[in-house]
């Protein structure tokens, strides 16, 4: 199947074009092409994403992505004559960005006559993972996609932070969550206080990568707690008033040691999951999965204990178009219909 799937759930406007086969237990994925627009530039000043901008800047890129993907329309007929639907994220996210995707997609559906169905970004993060790695084209193999279960997935984002154990593809059950900020969020604060641009979490992995990760012990939130929820709050509470204490500090020393505390903690619970559910896999997904130092953290962590690591390709950690089709085409597999309005809360 063609999958053209939509993403405007926050900062990043994407249109990827997705060939999708396979059934629910061995999916195949094929990216024909992804777009991806950033507004980050447009919200730095802000320090963070304002709504309506975001809203107003999905408006001006969704037709000039559509342009990217279709081309002219002599090749755009020839192209939508293989789509076989359309997909765009319902939610979570930021309810004026969602709209805007789901008015396009639902004009763009009708002018072409093809079924329209909702996507979950959370669902898009956790099978961004099942995409082609770019420099191969390969996906992940058929036999390694029967043997992968249970599988313990981390996705961590700028919005959330949720540990689900994974029976297949289609049957999960949330573990934990955080019970304040996200990760993606916590390195977003950090990054603030430390006088970094938005957004921090690229900004704090760069600047820690000249730092001591053992400079400054920060506290390691509900490391030892016998749940599985996370708190990050705290963590950035800290930073806080260390930098209030010791404004002269080594700025790269705070961002390095206060990366390695929530390095420390997404890799133990994930870890102490993966060992209590006899997990065969580990999955890493969500913008945070963008962070290095995590990766090969957990990466080893998962190694060590013989587990199957499984990583999305750089380019599909963060909001991308391709991670929503193929989160459509799995929820057209498992038969699940999300409503076509925006939902800023849907959980996974
Ligand atoms: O998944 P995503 O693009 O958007 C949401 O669905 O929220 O994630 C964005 C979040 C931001 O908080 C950003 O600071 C964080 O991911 N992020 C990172 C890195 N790259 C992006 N955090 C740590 N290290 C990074 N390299
Ligand atoms: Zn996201």
């Amino acid at each position: 199947m063609i999958v053209l799937g939509i993403e405007t759930s926050c900062d990043e406007t994407g249109i990827a074009l997705l060939k999708a086969t396979g059934g629910i237990r061995a999916p195949k994925f094929e990216v024909l092409a992804n777009t991806v627009s950033s507004q980050i530039s447009i919200h730095r000043p802000f320090g963070g994403v304002v709504p309506n901008i975001a809203k107003r800047e999905h408006l001006k890129a969704l037709p000039l992505l559509c342009r990217q993907i279709f081309g002219n329309d002599k090749n755009a007929i020839k192209i939508w004559k293989k789509i076989d639907f359309v997909t765009v994220t319902v939610g979570p996210g930021l309810e004026p960005a969602l709209w805007t995707g789901i008015e396009f997609a639902k004009q763009l559906a009708k002018e072409q006559k093809k079924p329209l169905i909702g996507s979950n970004h959370l669902e898009g993060h956790l099978y961004s993972c099942l995409l082609p790695q770019k420099k191969s084209g390969r996906n992940v193999k058929k036999q390694d996609q029967t043997k992968m279960f249970p599988v313990v997935a981390l996705i961590v984002s700028g919005g959330h932070t949720i540990l689900l154990k994974m029976d297949s593809f289609s049957k999960w059950k949330r573990l934990g969550e955080t019970r304040d900020d996200a990760a993606g969020e916590a390195f977003d604060k950090v990054a603030r206080l430390l006088e970094l641009p938005y957004p921090g979490g690229p900004e704090i992995e760069k600047l820690a990568k000249e730092g001591d990760p053992n400079a400054i012990v920060f506290p390691r939130p509900m490391i030892h707690d016998r749940n599985f929820d996370f708190s990050f709050s705290g963590l950035k509470t800290s930073v806080l008033y260390y930098f209030r204490d010791h404004p002269k500090a080594i700025k790269a020393d705070i961002a390095a040691s206060f990366q390695q505390a929530a390095i420390d903690v997404l890799v133990t619970k994930t870890m102490r999951a993966a060992e209590q559910f006899g997990a065969r896999s580990v999955i890493l997904c969500g913008g945070v999965a963008a962070n290095k130092a995590l990766r090969q953290a957990m990466s080893d962590a998962a190694r060590s204990r013989k587990i199957q690591f499984l990583v999305p390709e750089f380019t599909y950690n963060l909001d991308n178009a391709a991670m929503i089709a193929a989160a459509g085409y799995m929820a057209r597999l498992r038969k699940k219909k999300y409503p076509l309005r925006a939902n800023g809360n849907l959980g996974i």
